[in-house]
């Protein structure tokens, strides 16, 4: 944690949690017990987060392409994620965290999806940090998503297609409901973003780390942001000028540089 400048946090701290398989294969396990001590990372993960003092974490739980996966594993990340929801929950709730999700969680189990809605529900009005949960989700869907839904309000004349801008989507966007990503991590040694954050992560800091997401823990986490924290964020200004810190309310300064 001393590598940490803690008055210099990026806000919102997103993860790509790869390498549960080869975790599991390096110790002949099957690939579910990877994803379970998975989920024993996302807990120090987050609890490290928390304590520091960031306000958002995403998690990239189950992507869209990952309903392709053989039927049993699917099954053991819903049952992981329905056991996580209810023993997780105490430590949401005495961390003062509120959980969110994004995705096309429409296609969640119902078992799932209720468990999810209930513990959204719970912490609602929690804002110690936003844990969110990228669930059956997809960065092009998102953004396909919200197209459809500015053709449907130009179409019903709500809206005049010369005012779209970055704020319309922006505002369309669950996924930018904690701002733009600021610091991107992706364990398992793979250096690309997969269909994550795509809109929000166009002025994201890139940290790619060979560790296996179940070995993934506080002092990964301490490292990364140690990693951020000693990049010079320039938002396409010139070297030298002010960086500010991706949040929301930068977004003017940042359409005026580029
Ligand atoms: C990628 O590893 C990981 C996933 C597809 C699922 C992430 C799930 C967890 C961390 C478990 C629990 C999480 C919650 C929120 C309950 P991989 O299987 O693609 O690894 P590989 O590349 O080594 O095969």
């Amino acid at each position: 944690m001393g590598l940490v400048d803690v008055s210099r946090l990026p806000q919102h701290v997103a993860i790509i949690m790869d390498g549960n398989g080869r975790w599991a294969q390096a110790r002949g396990k099957p690939r579910t017990a990877g994803h379970e001590r998975g989920a024993d990372a996302v807990r120090a993960t987050m609890r490290a987060a928390r304590r520091l003092g960031v306000p958002a974490l995403t998690l990239y739980a189950f992507s869209e392409q990952n309903w392709e996966r053989p039927q049993v594993e699917i099954n053991a990340l819903v049952d992981l994620l329905c056991e996580c929801l209810i023993s997780e929950r105490d430590e949401l709730v005495d961390n003062e965290i509120r959980l969110a999700a994004i995705g096309r969680l429409h296609k969640l189990p119902t078992r799932a999806q209720s468990k999810l809605d209930a513990l959204m529900r719970e912490t609602e009005s929690l804002d110690g940090m936003t844990l969110t949960l990228a669930l059956s989700y997809g960065g092009r869907e998102e953004i396909v998503d919200a197209a459809r839904e500015l053709a449907r309000r130009t179409r019903d004349g709500a809206i005049d297609p010369e005012d779209i801008d970055e704020r319309s989507m922006d505002a369309l966007l669950p996924s930018m409901n904690v701002g733009p990503v600021d610091l991107l991590v992706r364990t398992g040694g793979e250096q690309r973003i997969s269909n994550f954050l795509l809109w929000g992560s166009a002025y994201a800091e890139f940290v790619f780390t060979d560790e296996l997401w179940p070995d993934f823990g506080a002092n990964s986490l301490y490292s990364a942001i140690a990693a951020y924290q000693a990049r010079e964020r320039r938002f396409g200004l010139v070297p030298g000028a002010e960086a500010h810190g991706g949040a929301v309310s930068s977004r003017d300064e940042l359409e005026r540089a580029i």
